[in-house]
C-alpha cells in the first residue's frame, strides 16, 4: 500500500519544532544551515517517567509471515510445526515478542487477510491445538504471541457473508456494506447499472461488487473476495470483540490490528473528488480512512477487549495517513484507544502519484526529516513503533542502499543501528535480521503471487495500453519494472533460507516449488552460514538488542535531538539519544550505564565522508569515545591511541557506516 499522504516537508519540520509545545526549552542552539536554529537541551520530564511503563516498550517485536518461515511437512509451505521446531532460533536473537502475520482460516486469496473464521486456523499451517502449543513454546523462552487480527474486512466465505448476501432481510445483511446500484444512460445511449460511487479498490478496479443474487453492490476496499464489515451495526461489533477475547482467553498477548483505520465510513459513502480525469475511478483514501466513528469504535474495542486483558498489547496498522495530529488522536495513552500504531509515511517517499509502481525521487533531507518527525512530534505523552520492514514492504538493504552486494552487509547493519537506536517498541521483519535482499530481478513478475502486486501491474499495463491506442505487449513498462523491483511485497514474502542447500535453502523439502519463489541468493544469504560467523548481520543485530535491553534509558526511553548540521542532503545523519533528566547517567570509558549518545550513520555508498564533532548539547567541550561500530573504529579515532576525539575535531566514516558515540 503505497498512496500515502505526504503533507511534510523538511521546511514544515522546522516550523514545527519552533513552535512545538514539547519541544526542548532553549538553552543551547545550533544553526541548521537554513537560517533556522534547533533547541538541543534535554526536554523537560515527560509523561515517559510516569509509572505507566508497560513490557511492550522495551520489548522487540519480530514479526514472523507463517508461510515462508519454516515448512516441517514437505509442501512448500511454511507451518505451525515448523515455527515450533525454530523457537530456539527466535530466543538466540534476542526478541520479545513474535506478530505472526495472518493465519486465520482463509480463502488463500490476500494471503490470510481474507479471513473465513475467526477461530480457526488455515489448515496448511496447522491447527488451533498447534497454536496453543505455539502460544505454550514461546513462552518457555519468555516470547510472548501477538496475532493479526483482520476486521475490516472477511473472506466472502466467511459464513458471516454468505448469510449476509443471501437476502436483503437476513438478519446479518445489514453485517457488511450493500447498496443499491445507479441506473444511468451510458455514452452511448443505453441504460447501464453503475456502482454507488465512484470509490477505486485500493487492489485496483471499483470498490464495489455486484452481486446478482439480490441485485444490489457490496463495498470491498480490498480484492472482491474481501467484503467490508460494517462496523455502525452494533451487533457485528460485539461479534469482532468476542472472536478477539477467543484469543487472549487462548494466552495470546495481544493484536496487531490490520488497516484499523479504515473501519468507518462517512454514512452517506460520498464519491471521491477527481483526481485522475482518465479514470472512472477515484482514489477514496481521504474518505475511508479516518471515517467519522472510528475512535469511538476502537474506544469501545478497548473497553470490550483489551481493557479485559490487562498488558495486553494494541498494535494499529494506520494507512493513508501522514498528519501527526492525526496519528496522536490513536496513541495518547489518555484517549485509551491503541498502544501504538504504524504508519507508512516514511514509505511514500519514493511512492509517485500513481502509486507505489511509479516513482517520486526523493532526497537525503525528506528520510532524514521523516524520522525526525516521528521521532520528535510522538515523543510525548504518545507512543510510537519503528520498523522498516513488514510483509508488505520490500526488503530495506534494497530499497534504502545501493542495490550492490558488496554494500549489502554494511547497508544492513547501518539500519539496524539506525533503527535499534530509535525511541519506540523496535519492530524486526523476518529476514530482516540477516540482511535479506530483493527478489532477484531474473525472477519475472508473473511468477510474483501477490495479488496487489498482480492486479497494479495489470492495471498499469490495461490503462497504458488504452490511453496510447497500442496493444498490451506493446507497452513500455520498464519504469514500472524498476519499481516493482523495489516494493513490490513479494520480496518480503520470498521463504526464509536457512541453509544454503538445494533444493529449498532448508526451508522445504518439498520436491517442487515452494508457494514464493525462493531468493537465487541463499549461497551468499544465509541463517546457517550467518550463525558461524560473529561479524555477520545476524550477530550485529543480537548484540544490538542486548545494548538496546541493556540501556533503555537512553536508547528507548531517551529523547532523540538531530544534529542540525545533517539535517540537509549530505550522507551523514546524526542524532543525540539521551536519558532523561533524572536518570542517573554514567561517563567515561570505564563506566556502564546509560548515558548521552552521539549516533553518527553515513546514509551513502561514498567512502571516507568526513565529520566534524558536534560540540556537546550542553555547550561543553567533550572527548568522545567510540562505543558501538558498525565496522572498526573511525578514521580519526583510529589514529589516537587513546581511542578518543575532542568535539569539534573531524571524523571520517566509510560507506553505509554507522557510530555510537559517548564521553
Ligand atoms: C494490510 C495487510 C496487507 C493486506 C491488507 C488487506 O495492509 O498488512 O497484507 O493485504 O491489509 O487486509
Ligand atoms: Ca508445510
Amino acid at each position: 500500500m503505497c498512496h500515502i499522504k505526504r503533507s511534510f516537508s523538511f521546511q514544515k519540520l522546522l516550523s514545527i519544532n519552533v513552535s512545538n509545545p514539547f519541544r526542548p526549552t532553549a538553552n543551547h542552539s545550533i544553526s541548521n544551515g537554513l537560517g533556522r536554529h534547533y533547541n538541543c537541551s534535554s526536554r523537560s520530564l515527560s509523561s515517559k517517567m510516569a509509572p505507566t511503563r508497560k513490557w511492550w516498550q522495551t520489548a522487540t517485536i519480530y514479526e514472523l509471515y507463517p508461510s515462508s518461515f519454516a515448512d516441517s511437512n514437505g509442501d512448500g509451505v511454511g507451518d505451525i510445526p515448523g515455527i515450533i521446531s525454530r523457537i530456539p532460533y527466535l530466543a538466540s536473537i534476542g526478541i520479545n515478542a513474535v506478530w505472526l502475520a495472518a493465519c486465520n482460516k482463509s480463502s488463500g486469496v490476500d494471503m490470510g487477510y481474507d479471513v473465513s473464521d475467526y477461530r480457526d486456523i488455515d489448515s496448511q499451517y496447522g491447527t488451533v491445538n498447534d497454536m496453543e502449543k505455539l502460544i505454550a513454546e514461546l513462552g518457555k523462552h519468555h516470547i510472548s504471541l501477538i496475532m493479526d487480527m483482520v476486521v475490516n474486512h472477511t473472506s466472502s466465505e466467511h459464513a458471516w457473508f454468505k448469510e449476509s448476501r443471501s437476502s436483503t432481510t437476513n438478519p446479518k445483511r445489514n453485517w457488511y456494506i450493500w447498496r443499491k446500484g445507479i441506473t444511468m444512460r451510458s455514452p452511448d445511449g443505453q441504460l447501464k447499472r453503475y456502482p454507488p460511487n465512484n470509490w477505486e479498490s485500493i487492489f485496483k478496479g471499483s470498490a464495489w461488487e455486484y452481486d446478482e443474487r439480490t441485485d444490489e453492490y457490496y463495498l470491498r476496499m480490498f480484492a472482491k473476495q474481501q467484503p467490508d464489515l460494517n462496523w455502525d451495526c452494533e451487533e457485528l461489533r460485539e461479534a469482532v470483540f468476542r472472536e478477539m477475547r477467543f484469543w487472549l482467553d487462548k494466552g495470546v498477548a495481544g493484536f496487531r490490528m490490520d488497516v484499523i483505520n479504515m473501519i468507518s465510513k462517512p454514512e452517506s459513502l460520498p464519491d471521491a473528488p477527481v483526481s485522475n480525469d482518465k479514470s472512472a475511478v477515484q482514489k477514496a483514501d481521504d474518505l475511508v480512512c479516518n471515517g467519522p466513528r472510528v475512535h469511538e469504535y476502537i474506544q469501545k474495542m478497548r473497553r470490550e477487549v483489551f481493557d479485559r486483558y490487562p498488558d495486553s498489547v494494541s498494535i494499529g496498522e494506520v494507512i493513508c495517513t501522514g498528519q501527526v495530529d492525526r496519528i496522536r488522536q490513536y496513541v495518547e495513552p489518555d484517549r485509551r484507544e491503541l498502544d501504538m500504531v504504524y504508519t507508512y509515511d516514511l514509505f511514500g517517499l519514493d511512492c509517485g502519484p500513481h502509486g507505489k509502481f511509479t516513482r517520486r525521487p526523493w532526497v537525503l533531507s525528506e528520510l532524514k526529516s521523516n524520522v525526525t518527525k516521528w521521532q520528535l512530534e510522538l515523543f510525548e505523552n504518545a507512543w510510537q513503533t519503528i520498523w522498516l520492514e513488514s510483509h508488505d514492504s520490500g526488503r530495506s538493504v534494497t530499497r534504502f542502499g545501493d542495490g550492490t552486494q558488496e554494500n549489502r552487509e554494511k547497508v544492513a547493519k547501518m539500519l539496524a543501528m539506525l533503527t535499534s537506536t530509535l525511541q519506540g517498541t523496535l519492530f524486526i521483519y523476518q529476514g530482516q535480521e540477516i540482511g535479506m535482499a530483493n527478489l532477484s530481478p531474473e525472477i519475472p513478475i508473473s511468477e510474483y503471487p501477490d495479488v496487489e502486486t498482480q492486479n497494479t501491474w495489470n492495471e498499469m499495463l490495461r490503462s497504458r495500453a488504452e490511453s496510447a491506442g497500442i496493444s498490451e505487449p506493446e507497452v513500455d513498462m520498464s519504469d514500472a519494472l524498476k519499481e516493482a523491483h523495489l516494493k513490490a511485497r513479494d520480496h518480503a514474502r520470498a521463504p526464509l533460507p536457512w541453509t544454503s542447500e538445494p533444493p529449498h535453502s532448508g526451508f522445504s523439502t518439498a520436491t517442487g516449488k515452494t508457494w514464493s519463489p525462493m531468493n537465487t541468493d541463499s549461497h551468499v544469504c544465509n541463517i546457517a552460514a550467518q550463525q558461524q560467523d560473529p561479524n555477520s548481520v545476524l550477530n550485529f543485530w543480537r548484540k544490538r538488542l542486548q545494548i538496546r535491553k541493556k540501556y533503555p534509558e537512553a536508547l528507548v526511553y531517551g529523547s532523540f535531538e538531530p544534529v542540525s548540521s545533517t539535517m540537509n542532503d549530505e550522507p551523514i545523519f546524526a542524532y543525540w539519544r539521551k536519558p532523561l533528566p533524572g536518570v542517573e547517567k554514567a561517563r567515561g570509558q570505564e563506566n556502564d550505564g546509560n548515558r548521552d549518545v552521539l549516533v553518527l550513520l553515513n546514509l551513502t555508498a561514498n567512502d571516507g565522508v568526513e565529520f566534524e564533532l558536534p560540540i556537546s548539547c550542553e555547550g561543553k567541550r567533550e572527548r568522545y569515545f567510540v562505543l558501538d561500530s558498525t565496522a572498526g573504529m573511525t578514521e580519526g579515532l583510529k589514529v589516537r591511541e587513546s581511542g578518543l576525539v575532542s568535539s569539534m575535531e573531524k571524523v571520517k566514516l566509510e560507506a553505509y557506516q554507522g557510530v555510537v558515540l559517548g564521553f
